[in-house]
Parts: structure tokens; sequence; C-alpha cells
């Protein structure tokens, strides 16, 4: 694990401005710097960096946070990753926490695989570009089906010699430890003997989506029946096919772009795709797909394509893996190739223009293909036909959103002629199953340990979460930006943003006289913005309904308490991403008029310091307000319910005035 005190010093030194400028043009604006957004295809600057603050936000996506969080967004890196390139940049070098001996064996050896691999993938490379056999075998086979040096060197692709052992003795004689060589599978052991497990074989290194060579997938240049087409490194500690999609990598910054991701099946057709300007492209590599290959994508989009070969036994076969992804809550769409062209042979006899074009005239709403495909095949004959309306129902089934699945029944209603009535019920029984089988399983499976140095579970899920105000905790629930959010919001804005002013306020002091006649007479005090928050709030006991609000406020409030100042930077950099990204977004709105460079237009901007007081008075008593009327509100129903009224009410009459007088106060205070 990386120590607290590395992870510290990264934060001192990383320059959050430094960091994003090697990936975006900036340019000064104001105090701020501002640039493309390199999340979207845009025209004029909405992505803004503030140096002070040490923040950055885009406004055309709503994402941003600090140093860290870009570099997890836009290189998508883990937590640990990001840190770590940090520390590269800035020369700090990376203390590791103890760890025991069993760990760090297991990290050793993982870590020598990974440098293995990484000395093979460039072994191969060089091989093939700089010998005689390599050049006239391994690099006129990938010229011949017309790949570039450009994407050759961008995939790496490599070449291993003819020969027993040729890249074993390489990596023997650069002190590469023979028992590496074997756990990555790169060599195979027998007894005495050792020979290059893709000797002769043209290599496609596989990679992590961080970039790490995890194996090799090897093509075979004769046309031999008995071999294999393709050989690929055997399952270890570092490469599990199963979790792995090729092409990942090089995809990842255009499928986040394009919001969409094309899904083939083999190295070729990842590569080809690229050759036709098309990016955002990953591969199955020929096996059935598994829901942590479709969570490696909907780290980066919602949106998967799934391209099929023209042949109808391998559709057949595919479609199952599909409601994984449909499970997941991402949307499908499915292209189908003309009869015997895979997607490699497509883009090769087509132009760019073609394919693209192609691609999106084709494209299919899953469940519609699915439902004409099987349709099809029945033949109108009724059981048959039962069968497939069963099948496009579980289909349907694993859709999370009720709406989407709703859309769909009514659509395979429409096509299969069948009422939607019959498909409902079906559906309601599907899911009924569901429920008590996870019911089950969940009882059976214990919560999974967080690792604490690993990056935040869901980082950026939950920094989304955070900007809807979405509360968590077992389902996730949509809530809508209501009346009190925005004043919860307000309040916390005010407290970032002025927390450590002080500000002249003034208090009201009610007199009645022997008459019952009340005069008003007021008080001036000095305090500063976030203890006179503390107090009213504190003193009527309220509590924020936005639980990161309440976070983030409890924070506050621990450290006024500790220090009497307010630190924004350890909120920026608070190792819950939730709080950071919550608190980043406000600092940042504050800024957004520097993209249209209002002041510049003479436009006025409120400063809003200029009307602290009333601002601090104006939230507070509105929050009153609306808690109040959200009291008044629960009495009137429980009455209704209880029909014990007189009690009730005389506390809904009492309720009722408050809220006139902080009426008139508000007014007043206006
Ligand atoms: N595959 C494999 N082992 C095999 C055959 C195939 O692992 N013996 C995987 C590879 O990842 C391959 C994918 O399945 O890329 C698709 O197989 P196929 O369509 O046969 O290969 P192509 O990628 O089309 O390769 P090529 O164009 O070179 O024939
Ligand atoms: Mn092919």
């Amino acid at each position: 694990m990386i120590s607290r005190s590395t992870i510290d010093r990264v934060f001192e030194s990383a320059r959050v401005e430094e960091v994003i400028g090697e990936f975006v043009q900036l340019k000064k604006a104001g105090s701020n710097f501002k640039g493309l957004s390199p999340f979207t295809d845009e025209k004029s600057p909405s992505f803004m960096v503030s140096p002070v603050k040490q923040i950055w936000k885009d406004f055309s996506t709503g994402k941003g946070g600090n140093a860290i969080s870009f570099l997890m967004e836009h290189e998508h890196y883990s937590y640990p990753e990001a840190i770590k390139w940090l520390a590269k940049k800035y020369n700090i070098e990376i203390e590791e926490t103890e760890q025991t001996d069993e760990q760090k064996a297991q990290m050793n050896e993982r870590e020598s695989m990974f440098l293995v691999s990484n000395f093979a993938k460039d072994y191969f490379h060089d091989l093939m570009l700089n010998t005689n056999q390599g050049k006239a075998i391994g690099l006129s086979y990938f010229k011949e089906r017309g790949f570039t040096d450009e994407t050759i060197k961008k995939f790496d692709l490599g070449y291993c010699l003819d020969e027993w052992d040729n890249f074993t003795n390489a990596a023997l004689a650069k002190g590469y430890d023979l028992k590496y060589l074997a756990s990555t599978g790169l060599t195979i052991v027998k007894e005495n003997k050792q020979f290059d497990r893709f000797k002769g074989r043209v290599m496609f290194p596989i990679h992590s989506m961080s970039g790490r060579i995890l194996g090799f997938g090897g093509r075979i240049l004769k046309a031999d029946k008995k071999a294999a087409k393709y050989l690929n490194s055997p399952e270890s500690d570092i490469y599990h096919k199963s979790k792995i999609l090729y092409g990942i990598y090089q995809a990842k910054k255009e499928i986040a772009k394009q919001d969409n991701c094309y899904l083939v099946e083999g190295y070729t057709d990842v590569i080809s795709f690229n050759q036709s300007n098309i990016e955002n492209v990953v591969a199955s590599s020929g096996t059935a797909l598994t829901s942590d290959q479709i969570r490696l994508v909907n780290r980066l989009t919602k949106n998967i394509t799934v391209l099929f070969d023209g042949d109808a036994a391998g559709i057949r076969a595919s479609i199952r893996g599909i409601d994984l992804i449909l499970e997941q809550g991402m949307n499908v769409k499915v292209v189908q190739f003309p009869d015997g062209e895979d997607p490699d042979s497509f883009a090769k006899s087509h132009s760019n223009s073609e394919l693209k074009a192609y691609l999106e005239d084709s494209a299919q709403d899953f469940i519609n293909f699915k439902v004409s495909l099987l349709l099809k095949d029945s033949n109108n004959d009724p059981i048959k036909k039962a069968g497939v309306i069963r099948d496009i129902v579980t289909s349907i089934s694993k859709i999370p959103d009720s709406i989407q699945r709703e859309v769909y029944i009514q659509e395979c209603s429409r096509i299969m002629e069948i009422s939607e009535r019959v498909l409902f019920s079906e559906l309601a029984q599907l899911l009924k199953k569901e429920v008590s089988a996870k019911a089950k399983k969940s009882k059976l499976q214990s919560a999974p340990n967080q690792d604490p140095n690993q990056p935040p579970p869901e980082y950026f899920a939950e920094m989304e979460q955070a900007q809807l105000g979405v509360v968590k905790g077992g389902e996730v629930a949509f809530k809508k930006v209501d009346q009190l959010s925005i004043l919860e919001r307000e309040i916390i804005r005010i407290l970032l943003l002025f927390g450590n002013e002080q500000v002249d306020f003034l208090e009201e002091i009610v007199n009645v006289d022997e008459d019952g006649k009340e005069t008003i007479t007021t008080r001036e005090y000095q305090n500063s913005v976030s203890a006179e928050i503390y107090v009213h709030l504190h003193d009527d006991e309220i509590e924020f309904s936005n639980e990161i609000f309440q976070e983030i406020y409890t924070e506050i409030i621990h450290q006024i308490n500790q220090s009497e100042k307010l630190n924004i930077d350890s909120l920026v950099n608070h190792p819950n991403p939730s709080i950071a990204n919550t608190v980043t977004s406000i600092l940042m709105d504050e800024e957004k008029h520097q993209l249209s460079n209002w002041e510049g237009q003479n436009i006025f901007v409120t400063k809003a310091t200029e009307v602290l007081y009333k601002a601090v008075n104006d939230s507070v008593f509105n929050l009153r307000r609306i808690l109040i009327g959200k009291k008044i509100e629960e009495l009137m129903s429980e009455a209704k319910e209880s029909q014990a009224p007189v009690l009730d009410l005389e506390m809904i009459k009492d309720y009722t005035a408050l809220k006139m007088k902080l009426f008139n106060k508000l007014n007043r205070v206006v």
C-alpha cells in the first residue's frame, strides 16, 4: 500500500494546472485557466481550472475535482495509479506501508510478471521491426493485412522468431527469472527443456485499462490444420481471460468521448476498425461475454453496440451474453454484417465513410433485433412462439429501469401481436422470481472487504450521484432536486466561500410591554459567518436532508471547533469522493461567469460579500420556513389519519404562526 505520507506529499506537490496542462491546452482567464473540454468535442471552452483553489470543472459534462480525479477521469486510472503517476511527475519516491511477508511476496510476484511481460512486448516488437526474419515474416504479414506503421506501433504488435528458445534466452540474459517466464506462460518449461510458447507467431499484446501488459495472443502464420490459429497466454495471477477486453487501453478515451463502445470478436477486427478511424472498439476475444468485461466498458459509457459477423449460428450463440449487458443498465444496439463478412473484412472492403454510414444506418435496438430474429425462427409455430415470448420477456426483465421495461413490453406486444397484459404478467412473474433469488444470494454472500488503499469503490458513480443529490444505501433512489436541497446547497456554498469572513449581524429583540404590545429593538454584533450559521442551525437542531451536505457540514463544523478556521483544501482533497466532488462543484460554480467573460462585457456580477449578512439570514430563515412547512404537512396528514385532531390542531396553529413570523422577518431583511 502507498503510505499516507507519500500520498500527502503528492497532494502538496501536485499543481492541478500543471497536471491538466499536459492534456489540455489552457488559456488564462482572469484568475483561472480555461480550455476546451477534453471529454466532449466542443468549439467554445467550458472547461475551467482554478490554480487558487486547485480544482477543475468541466461545465459541459458536469465533471470536476482535483488533480487526482482529473487523472482518474481522463486517463481512467485507478486511485493508486493516479497517485503513482503524480509521484513520478513530481519526483516523489513512493513509500509503501508495511505489508506482511505474504503480501509482499505476492506483490513482488505479480510485479515481476508484469515486468517480464513488458519486456516481452518490447522484445517482440523490436525484433519484428529490426531483424531480417522479423521484417520478412512478421512485419510483411501485418503489412499484407494492410496495417500501417502507426497502427503497428499503437497496438505494440510484434513477432516471435521461429526458433525454439530465442525469446527465453534473451529474457534470461537480461536477468529475468525463469520462474516468471513460466508463470506468465511466455516460456513452456518441461523437465530440463524450455521453449518459447509463441514461437513463429505474430504477437498481439493484451493491455489492461491502464496500459500494463497482461498477456498475449499469438497468431500462427502457416496454414496448419493441427495447430490453433491463435494461442493465448494461459490463465495466471495477471491474466484472467474473463476480465479482459482486447483494445480497451487504446479505446478508452474515444469510448468516453463518443459515449459508445463497439464490441467485436477478434483482435484483427479491433485493429482494422482503428485503421478505418473508428477507435472506440474492443474485442471479447472469441469467448462468451462476461459481467466483468461489461463492467470495464460501463466505467466509460452506458452504450454498447455489439457487432455480429454474418454467420447466423454465431449470432444465436452470442445473444445470451447480451442479457448481461442489459442487467448492468446499459443500452445495447446490434449491427449485423452481411453474410460471410466480419468487421475486419467489411472495414477493409469499404471506405471509412461507408463503414461509418453502415454502422449508423444498420444499428438496431437489441430487443427489437432479438424479437425479429427469433420470430423468424419460430415460423409461426405456436409452441415455439410461446418459447420466444418467454425468452424475450426474460431479456426485458434484466433491464433495471422500469420505464424502459414498460416501453419494451409495449413495443414487443406490437411486433409479436400479443396483448400487453400477457407480457406484463409474464414479466411480473420473472421479476418476482428474480427478487427472491437475489434475496437468497445476498444472504449467502457477505460484503466483500474493502482494501483501504484501493480506489474508493465506484469512484465515478459516486461522484455523479453526489452531483445528482442521490442518496446511497440499498436501492439507488433518485431524489428530486427539491427546494430543500437547493437551500441546503446554498448554506454549504456560503460556508465554503465565506465561512471565515467576519460580518456585522443584527439581532432583533422583541419586548412585550404591560399591554401586551410588541416592540422590536435591534442589537448589532460581529460574528464569523460559519459561527453564525452554526448557532442558528444548532439551536433548532436542524439536520440536512441531503446526506452529502450533512457530511460536509459536519466536517466544516468539526474544523471550526478544532481550529476556528475553515480549511477548504482538506475538503477539496477529501478521501470521500462524494464530498470532494460536491465541494469542487460548488466552488467552481462561482467561477462559471469567467467563461463567458461577463465582466469584460460590463455585465454586473453581484459580489456576494456585499450582501453577506442578508445571504446568511435569508438562507437560514428560508430553511426554517420550509422545515416548518413540512412539519405542518406532516401534522395535517397525521391528524387526518388518527382522527383525534384537537391537540394536533393546536400544534398546527402554533407552527403556522411561526411560519408567518418567519415570513415577516424575511421580508424585513429584504
Ligand atoms: N480466438 C482464440 N483462439 C482461437 C481462435 C480464435 O483465442 N483458436 C479468439 C481470438 O481472440 C480471435 C477471436 O477469437 O481474435 C476471433 O476469432 P476469429 O474470427 O477466428 O479470428 P480473427 O480475429 O478474425 O483473426 P483473423 O482475421 O486473423 O483470422
Ligand atoms: Mn478475421
